[in-house]
């Protein structure tokens, strides 16, 4: 089996560095060609700087990561800093990276990643915002159609929103940027809150990540430590939804999986619905499907496919 090849577009965000530890603990399953910063959680400055961190934390230090956009397409930025902290990795106490951004534009590297290789071949996995990914596609339409899929966590249908009632972060910071991703024509996979508030790390699940008594495992226990106080108060959950590493499990092991294909839609008009994912879960249009919009997991087959990775760092 030949690793897939990825990018991953993202602002970490404590979930988005378990999802990059993740990836980068799988290179038999996953090749990651770059991973591309972009605003959300937190402003740029500290998303670019945190992806470096959790390169360096993980031991790969050879990962090329690049900035990419600093705001969304057509709006003004909104972050989470009451969700991820200050620093966007609250938690553990961190050393600042010594390896160094790529000097390209994030925007172009995934143009020329695109344009070097075969059709086909190169998966998108978007974890933020969707800016980095339609800037590239409004840049560069004719390459889109040799992305082979683009897997992504964003959107919500039966848990609606967590940012507004009605909306999900990633796709309200940017809901011009989704618009244009959900209709690319590009095969798309969502990991939806639906799905994500399934893997939730209940104390037993965070103390295997603890006794791996490695400094992954240890960073990676005290940031779910961090980021759970938060949705417990929320939601009364038993801990923290480990949103974005959804991605990266669902391409090592999409048997953990469930869904269906269905059409879903972006609202970008209404100030009151703005950014909503309307999904046609039900089949109630004659709108074609553009996604597969997943809404289970095994999520004792998820942490522990995580916790065994997280143990090869
Ligand atoms: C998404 O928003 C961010 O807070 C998380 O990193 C995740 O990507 C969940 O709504
Ligand atoms: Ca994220």
């Amino acid at each position: 089996m030949t690793a897939r090849k990825i990018i991953i577009d993202t602002d970490p965000g404590q979930d988005d560095a378990v999802a990059i530890l993740l990836a980068l603990a799988s290179p038999k399953e996953i090749e990651v060609l770059g991973i591309t910063a972009v605003a959300g959680n937190v402003p740029l400055e500290l998303t670019q700087k945190n992806a470096l961190i959790i390169c360096e934390l993980s031991g790969k230090t050879n990962v090329k990561v690049f900035a990419g956009c600093d705001r969304p397409l057509r709006r003004d930025l909104v972050t989470a800093e009451h969700v991820h902290g200050k620093t966007g990795l609250d938690g553990p106490v961190l050393p600042d990276p010594k390896i160094q951004l790529q000097d390209q534009h994030a925007v172009d590297f995934i143009i020329d990643t695109l344009r070097e290789c075969a059709a086909g071949t190169v998966t998108l996995c978007p974890l933020g915002p969707l800016t980095n990914i339609a800037a590239a596609f409004e840049k560069a339409p004719e390459l889109i159609k040799k992305v082979q899929e683009i897997v992504l966590m964003g959107g919500a249908y039966f848990e609606v929103g967590n940012i507004t009632p009605a909306a999900e972060f990633n796709i309200y910071v940017d809901p011009q940027a989704a618009q244009i991703i959900f209709r690319s024509g590009v095969p798309i996979t969502v990991l939806p809150l639906d799905v994500t508030h399934k893997a939730l790390v209940t104390k037993k699940r965070n103390d295997a990540f603890r006794n791996l008594a490695s400094p992954v495992g240890i960073a990676v226990a005290q940031m779910t430590d961090f980021f759970e106080r938060f949705d417990i108060k929320k939601y009364g959950s038993e801990g923290a939804p480990l949103h974005d590493p959804c991605v990266i499990a669902y391409l090592i092991n999409p048997d953990l999986f469930s869904g269906r294909h269905v059409n879903v839609e972006i609202e970008t008009q209404s100030e009151l619905t703005l950014g909503m994912t309307v999904a046609d879960w039900w089949g109630v249009t004659d709108r074609p499907p553009n996604a597969m919009f997943i809404s289970d997991l095994d999520a004792d087959g998820f942490f522990s496919l995580l916790t065994e990775r997280l143990a090869m760092l």
